[in-house]
């Protein structure tokens, strides 16, 4: 669903498809629909079948190796339950089948080779098995990841602080356990079949009788893995909410620390951890009851099994105790099958979960664009709109043009739409009416070709973990050390990052912990500037800064004027200094786009004709 907009003739939507990347949409392609005819309308999915799917080979193999494992285990059971029999009547002789027997030392190596089939299967089905769950855990992770990268910015504004950190890093390992389960609940019913199999050739009565028996505690314990569903679906919202909690506190440190409400804070985070807790509490009481329940029922079994074969008669001690010991395996071998399945059903729910995400990140998809500009026409603005899904407009339609190479001020109350028009300058929201940059459409932009036209110093100056010219370069390799020293030097920080230890390669600590606050805002700057944008555009950009600073900081910018289109978001009286012009928002009107001394002078005129009931126009 495209954003809803204002334009001069009213409400329209704008419709919007998506962004191609031919590696991307491969793997999404892979997940999202095995049948190959993509569902890019709802965006990728993730289910259990599109991430089996491409496994199926090593599932396969998983099973051959249980098979052959099994059918190991079976020898060796039968064996050496052979074996003690004939060593505990002295006899030196083996029966197996009929009339055929085999030294005993031949049935102990036998036995012994068994065994190390068994362990060599078992080994190379856990390294099987474990590459494919680290295959599984990449795909998830990466098709999340690039959802949430693709996403649009409104759709990635609306979510929540912690939510994408719990997604990927704990709901997608979750999530990918899927594979292991399934493989084991395989492997689980494999070995089952076999064993049961050889019981039945030893003893058919007895084998099918408990092989029913073993059906229908299967379909017994249906409730309980409901109920395990249930519950893990509680847990997992349950750490949802608890994570995103943990990360506004945590977003709120400052506020927390000089507002003095740590003691509030631990009640506030005991109670979001004790529904977390509280849930998953719940959750594993459930999948910890399968095995207990199973193994009741499974125990129940081998009475029942013990009074039919009173009953039948079946006098053959070693036959029984044959029997016996298969049967024990393979009711052990359900048992691992419940839990397998409990386990199923429990990444299943957290798959859902990132199934759902991915579908709300897919929704409202960035704009495709082929439009790239050749002429620097500056900036036009034609009826520029928009509203907040169905709010009152942010921006109601606004006419401007700004030359190439001019700096502008644009300044109004808070509410006023600052943000708003910054944000569409930036083409990070579809607008109604029209918005032009060097003469393409917003909207029409090639993406790439607009990032790199484009930039902005946020409001909030975060920064990386790395040295200083990685901050300034910011994952763009195409820019050189040269322009990221030119930068600095245009953002008034170059001689201070040159007293630092390292220089450009100094290592700034965690999120660029070792600087102050004035420096990381000039390193922003710096960075905004590395990729030599055409416009740029500044949300208080030196909010953060002492007047030294401020005026290095305004002079940088004032060396910008005739080179790059600037347009400052500012609350700063001195910031207007270096501005061209002015443009002044009031609810998201335009109220005034001229010389800053004019709108000085307006804003005294306004306020001495209207009184103190007045809001002034905020210089
Ligand atoms: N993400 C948002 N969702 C809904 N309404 C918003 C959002 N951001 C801003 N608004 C509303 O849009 C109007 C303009 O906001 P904004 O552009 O942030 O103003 P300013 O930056 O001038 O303070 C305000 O009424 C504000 O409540
Ligand atoms: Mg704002």
């Amino acid at each position: 669903m495209a954003g809803r907009m204002v334009g001069r003739g009213g409400r329209h939507e704008v419709h919007r498809s998506r962004r191609p990347s031919a590696a991307r949409l491969a793997i999404r392609a892979s997940l999202a629909d095995p049948t190959g005819s993509q569902r890019t309308h709802q965006g990728p999915l993730m289910n259990v079948r599109t991430l089996l799917k491409p496994e199926r080979l090593a599932i396969a193999s998983v099973l051959v190796m249980q098979l052959l494992g099994t059918a190991a285990e079976a020898g060796f059971l039968l064996l050496v339950t052979r074996t003690g029999l004939a060593l505990s009547v002295g006899d030196k002789t083996v029966g197996l089948y009929g009339d055929t027997t085999i030294e005993v030392s031949t049935a102990l190596i036998s036995a012994g080779v068994f065994v190390l089939v068994r362990f060599a299967l078992g080994m190379t089905a856990a390294y099987s098995m474990s590459r494919s769950l680290g295959r599984v855990a990449l795909r998830v992770r990466q098709v999340m990841i690039d959802a949430w990268l693709d996403a649009s910015w409104p759709v990635k504004q609306r979510i929540a602080p912690g939510r994408v950190h719990q997604l990927l890093c704990n709901y997608s390992q979750t999530a990918a356990t899927i594979t292991s389960s399934a493989t084991r609940f395989l492997a689980g019913a494999a070995s089952l079949c076999v064993l049961l199999a050889t019981a039945f050739a030893v003893q058919p009565w007895v084998t099918g009788f408990a092989t029913i028996v073993v059906g229908l505690l299967g379909v017994l314990m249906r409730p309980l893995q409901t109920r395990v569903k249930h519950a893990v679906r509680g847990a997992s919202n349950g750490l949802l909410a608890y994570s995103q909690t943990v990360a506004e506190a945590e977003s709120m440190a400052l506020e927390i620390e000089v507002l003095g409400v740590r003691d509030a804070t631990s009640r506030w985070m005991k109670d979001a951890a004790d529904e977390a807790v509280a849930g998953v509490r719940t959750a594993f009481l459930a999948q910890s009851s399968i095995s207990p329940a199973y193994q009741f029922g499974a125990y129940s079994v081998i009475v029942a099994l013990l009074t039919v074969g009173a009953r039948f008669g079946v006098d053959d001690v070693g036959t029984i105790g044959a029997v016996l010991l298969l049967m024990l395996r393979s009711l052990s071998y359900g048992q691992s099958m419940q839990s397998q399945r409990g386990a199923f059903l429990s990444s299943q729910v957290y798959l859902d979960q990132l199934s759902h995400e991915l579908k709300k990140w897919s929704a409202d998809p960035a704009p495709i664009g082929t439009d790239t500009g050749v002429k620097a026409t500056g900036v036009e603005a034609r009826g520029l709109s928009f509203s907040y899904d169905g709010r009152d407009a942010a921006l109601d339609a606004i006419d401007f043009d700004i030359r190439t190479g001019e700096v502008v001020g644009v300044v109004g109350p808070s509410g006023s739409g600052k943000s708003t028009l910054a944000e569409l300058l930036l083409g990070l929201r579809s607008s109604g009416g029209q918005l032009r940059v060097d003469g393409v459409v917003v909207d029409e932009a090639d993406r790439q070709w607009w990032s790199q036209h484009v930039s902005l110093v946020p409001q909030n100056h975060e920064l990386l973990t790395g040295t200083v010219a990685d901050n300034v370069r910011f994952l763009r390799p195409a820019i050189s050390n040269q322009d990221v020293e030119s930068a600095c030097i245009a953002a008034g920080i170059h001689d201070e990052i040159l007293s630092l230890p390292d220089g450009y390669d100094t290592h700034l600590g965690e999120r660029g912990a070792s600087l102050s606050g004035g420096q990381r805002q000039r390193i922003c700057i710096a960075r905004a500037l590395a990729g030599q944008p055409r416009l740029l555009v500044m949300d208080e950009p030196t909010s953060a800064l002492d007047a030294i600073s401020e005026a290095a900081v305004l002079r940088s910018i004032a060396d910008l004027r005739g080179k790059v289109t600037v347009v400052i978001v500012t609350h700063r009286p001195a910031c207007l200094d270096v501005c061209d012009r002015v443009l002044a928002l009031n609810n998201g009107r335009l109220e005034h786009f001229g010389l800053v001394a004019d709108l000085r002078v307006a804003a005294i005129d306004g306020d001495a004709r209207r009184g103190a009931s007045r809001r002034p126009l905020h210089l």
